[in-house]
């Protein structure tokens, strides 16, 4: 036998020993199933980040769009909140989820991670796993590696328990262990491979019935396979000579950030990155995001991601098309499909008719013939010579000719018509209450105290954005800032991200971390009078990290040194001295997004309804505007915090502007990097928010917004979206 066929026995002996007919295979070209190799075209649409209500139309419009696989990450945090205590519910409702994809009949790749990183709060992880003694993540760590075992085997029995696998008759036909964890093993070494080994070991060892992948790691055991993640992947190579060439992310885009300028990736370059990886034997890949959607809710990793996951990805975060990249993508699908013959039988045979242009043919024996015509000229045009034909390549394109002779598609030549996403107000203005939240001090009676300043994870448990910090600090009357007018400094350090400084009550300001330094400094004078005076710092997170070595030790919250400067002593540490903690804010703890807690406060309107103070509640009702095109609330106008319909969170809002100058030139060929192309200088990060169809009911709808900044409630409104 060859080493092939040795490794192909070896894994159909695998699954028989689990009693399941092995239906899903691999060798160096494809993925096999059910004794056919295929050239598999997939894209990523996480469930969470949409309805249930949306899925339907999302995965109808993925299959027109020419897919074959649906991709998903499993979200961890989302199933289990509390330890032992699951969550498959609405849009956690997993097996559903992938029910709607087998009734489209399509394919499921399940990425169960249980690591996602995916711009997701935390990375996927639960946030009780850091509390769990012991624990370090994602390393040769017994506490994790039981953690982590118990999930990814309760995912697979799920899987199992409704015959979702392949070999079962349902439609996952892969998935994936652990998450771009290639660069983690390599900068933390043996652990890091003792954790490899053991993670392969475990997840092949559950007997799924179909392989397993693990992305960006090219140390992948057998006989899982290592697949490429990036804007380009044509030179990949899997580590062995039998696994076969895949693209698990192909990045239709980027995440964005608030403050950060939006990302766009031209479809054109996506085109030609993919004609490229398929023509160099690729025959598999993935849109990373197919659909983006909606970061609900405070899912939003940390550093500044935006409530928004649109990705610019071909299926906007609406549920819309997004043209031309959706049509021009289905175009390609579609002259891939009909070289699929040849394709997943022969490989290709490379030629360079002339400068900067390369000819693969790919040619079996029964006959078939397709061939790819590329131009890797990023200026200019180029007739190229191939058969008895000539023909015209625009500069950085490829050409696809199913038969070898007819040129069906050119990844530079759009014939999809761009849309035009319009946000439309919806007509009649809303009435709104206000309600203050209150300042709490040291001295309230439902409040923590301990000596010195606690790290805020650690205490809110990531149940809140927010944490108060209280003090108090005792001024004499012979301070001689008192006569000279000279007011003291008051410097608080703080591991981020944003910070509310309450002198007396009185707000004395607000520092926020930036993308790339969460960290911050609040340095001012303030305003002490004789006596006791309250020191109240509200510490507001923007979510958790879910990226990095040992991303779990991370800290926020006022860490300190927290100084008083000028005073008869000189300075004045305060760091050290009694500090009272209340996690989350009142209006939080009454509820007040729900019916029944927002009825539990006197709230003003009319003359005395509350603007541009900070720390304020906003509620109001409205009726579902006709029809069922998507809806968004234009926040423009607001500053920052949280927004909820009907007492389920929309998202932290933060139109955040993007600076000038931070929007360059969208000179992409050859070097595509998510820096360039991008979009909106001038304009807010996010102003729109995605209010999904199905959270409202057709009046009455509670609308209550959190504003920590300032902001006039006036300008909010409904807006539909519509092409
Ligand atoms: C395709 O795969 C074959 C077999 O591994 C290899 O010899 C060849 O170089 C590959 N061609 C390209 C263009 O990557
Ligand atoms: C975490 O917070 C608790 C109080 O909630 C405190 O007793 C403990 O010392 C803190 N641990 C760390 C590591 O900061």
């Amino acid at each position: 036998m060859s080493r092939i066929e040795i490794y192909v026995y070896i894994f159909l002996s695998l699954l028989a020993c689990s009693s399941v007919i092995a239906t899903v295979s691999y060798d160096d070209k494809a993925f096999i199933i059910n004794g056919k190799r295929r050239i598999l075209i997939s894209g990523s649409i996480h469930y969470p980040r949409s309805t249930p209500e949306m899925w339907p139309d999302l995965i109808q419009k993925a299959k027109d769009g020419g897919l074959d696989v649906i991709q998903t990450y499993v979200f961890w945090n989302g199933h289990e909140p509390s330890p032992g205590k699951y969550n498959f519910e609405g849009r956690f409702d997993l097996v559903k989820f992938i029910k709607v994809v087998q009734q489209a009949g399509l394919y499921v790749h399940l990425r169960i991670g249980p690591y996602v990183c995916a711009e997701w709060n935390f990375g996927g992880f639960p946030i009780w796993l850091k509390y769990v003694p012991g624990m370090r993540f994602r390393t040769d760590n017994h506490p994790f590696e039981v953690a982590m075992q118990g999930f990814v085997t309760k995912i697979v029995s799920l899987m199992k328990s409704e015959s979702l696998f392949e070999p079962q008759g349902g439609p996952i036909i892969m998935s994936q262990i652990e998450n771009e964890y290639g660069p983690v093993e390599w900068e933390i070494g043996a652990p890091g491979k003792a954790y490899t080994a053991w993670a392969a070991k475990m997840a092949v060892g559950l007997n799924t019935g179909v392989p397993w992948i693990m992305c960006k790691q090219e140390t992948a055991p057998d006989p899982i396979i290592d697949t490429c993640n990036g804007f380009y992947c044509e030179g990949f190579r899997p580590n062995r000579p039998y696994k076969p060439k895949m693209w698990t992310e192909v990045w239709t885009g980027w995440y964005s950030q608030y403050g950060g300028a939006l990302p766009h990736r031209p479809v054109e370059d996506l085109a030609f990155a993919i004609a490229r990886f398929v023509q160099n034997n690729g025959s598999f890949f993935n849109y990373y995001m197919y659909h983006g959607g909606t970061n609900f809710g405070r899912t939003a990793a940390g550093l500044f991601v935006t409530t928004s996951y649109d990705y610019d990805a071909p299926i906007d975060e609406y549920g819309l098309v997004n043209e031309p990249k959706y049509g021009h993508l289905r175009d390609l699908h579609k002259a891939i499909k009909q070289c699929e013959p040849a394709l997943v039988s022969s490989y290709p045979t490379v030629t360079w008719p002339g400068r900067n242009q390369e000819v693969h043919v790919f040619r079996t024996r029964s006959g078939a013939c397709s061939a790819f015509l590329s131009n890797y000229d990023t200026t200019y045009s180029t007739k190229l010579t191939f058969g008895n034909a000539q023909y015209d390549l625009p500069p950085w394109s490829i050409s696809i000719l199913p038969d070898c002779k007819t040129a069906v598609y050119n990844t530079a030549r759009i014939n999809s018509k761009g849309s035009d996403a319009k946000m439309i107000p919806v007509n009649g203005g809303l009435s709104w209450q206000s309600y203050n939240e209150e300042t709490p001090s040291a001295d309230d009676s439902d409040t923590l105290a301990m000596e010195g300043l606690g790290e805020q994870v650690n205490i809110t448990r990531d149940s809140s954005d927010y944490l108060w910090y209280l003090t108090q600090v005792n001024i004499a009357s012979d301070e001689p800032f008192l006569k000279n007018g000279q007011l003291p400094l008051l410097t608080v350090f703080s591991a981020g991200h944003a910070l509310h400084v309450f002198i007396n009550g009185q707000l004395s300001g607000t520092v926020y971390g930036s993308l790339d330094q969460p960290k911050l400094t609040f340095r001012k004078n303030v305003n002490l009078r004789v006596g006791i005076n309250k020191i109240s710092l509200l510490s507001v997170a923007v979510g958790l990290p879910n990226v990095g070595v040992h991303y779990e030790t991370w800290n926020a919250g006022v860490l300190g040194p927290v100084t008083l400067n000028g005073l008869n002593e000189g300075t004045r540490d305060l760091t050290k001295q009694r500090w009272s903690y209340k996690v989350g804010l009142k209006g939080e703890s009454l509820s007040l997004d729900t019916i029944s807690g927002s009825s539990s406060v006197e709230w003003n309107d009319g003359s005395l309804l509350v603007r541009k103070q900070p720390l304020t509640w906003y509620k109001t009702t409205f009726n579902a505007p006709e029809g069922n095109v998507p809806l968004a609330l234009d926040m423009l106008g607001m500053s920052k915090g949280e927004i909820w319909v009907n007492g389920v969170s929309l998202g932290r809002h933060w139109p955040a502007y993007i600076a000038q100058g931070n929007c360059g030139g969208c000179n992409y060929a050859g070097t595509f990097t998510e820096k360039k192309c991008q979009r909106g200088c001038g304009e807010p990060s996010q102003r729109w928010y995605h209010v999904p169809r199905s959270w409202l009911k057709p009046s009455g709808n509670l609308l209550v917004v959190f504003e920590e900044w300032g902001g006039d409630v006036s300008k909010v409104s409904l807006a539909r979206r519509t092409v």
